[in-house]
């Protein structure tokens, strides 16, 4: 079982900044988990809500501004210290010849950045980190098109409300990971969807007795903010 550090170690440092994904791999989470986003001018950066004004010092949103300009704003999710918002090459740059794994969150559910899912296959190709990349997203066609790009990405549905309706969409694809919110997860699902071959990641899971409980109904992936042992 892999345990990620969801958006970085984000109990314990801003979320989605290089300081929380270098302290997952200094604490020994297996990976980061993170999300990403356009910016105007096409790059790919890693920030969780599609505005900045939760995380940042500035507002609007990412979309609207360029690379440069976004660099002008403290990420420090409004506590102490400076942060750049990271890009996507950053973060694959510091897991490039590590053992630790990114699950990269394609932030499409909301706006359907265009071209997002081929820039950032071909960046991930183009740096020859693919065997240390989990892809998931909200919307279907995204992790669809994840799939369809190289039959061998993992490429996982996540999913946060709708269990059952979001599962039978999962089984009428050629996909093969699941990731749902940790509390729609009991035995009987996790069963059936090993029965399937279908690979499980549970976010975010909120304490150690969760943690305990998927870890012993062996899911593959935990996503969690804290470290649990
Ligand atoms: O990928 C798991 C989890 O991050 C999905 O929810 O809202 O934290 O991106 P959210
Ligand atoms: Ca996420």
């Amino acid at each position: 079982m892999k345990k990620l550090a969801h958006r970085g170690y984000s109990a314990k440092y801003p979320e989605n900044t290089m300081v929380a994904f270098i302290k997952a791999y200094e604490q020994g989470f297996d990976g980061v988990e993170t999300d990403v986003h356009l910016t105007k001018d096409g790059e790919m950066v890693l920030i969780h809500d599609e505005k900045i004004n939760r995380t940042s010092t500035g507002e609007g949103y990412v979309k609207d501004y360029t690379l440069e300009e976004l660099r002008q704003f403290n990420f420090n999710h409004k506590t102490y210290g400076y942060y750049d918002i990271p890009t996507l090459r950053e973060l694959l740059e510091f897991i490039k010849g590590k053992d630790f794994m990114v699950n990269i969150e394609l932030k499409t559910d909301v706006i359907q950045y265009d071209g997002i899912e081929e820039k950032v296959y071909h960046l991930v190709q183009d740096m020859g980190v693919e065997k240390q990349i989990y892809y998931s997203s909200f919307y279907l066609s995204s992790v669809q098109k994840i799939k369809a790009l190289d039959k061998h990405n993992y490429a996982g549905y996540l999913i946060e409300y709708s269990y059952k309706k979001k599962c039978n969409e999962l089984l009428e694809t050629d996909l093969n990971a699941i990731h749902p919110r940790y509390n729609f997860l009991n035995e009987t699902r996790i069963q059936f969807l090993k029965s399937h071959h279908i690979q499980i990641a549970a976010w975010t899971v909120p304490n150690l007795k969760e943690y305990q409980r998927l870890k012993n109904l062996g899911v593959d992936i935990i996503i969690s903010n804290e470290y649990f042992k």
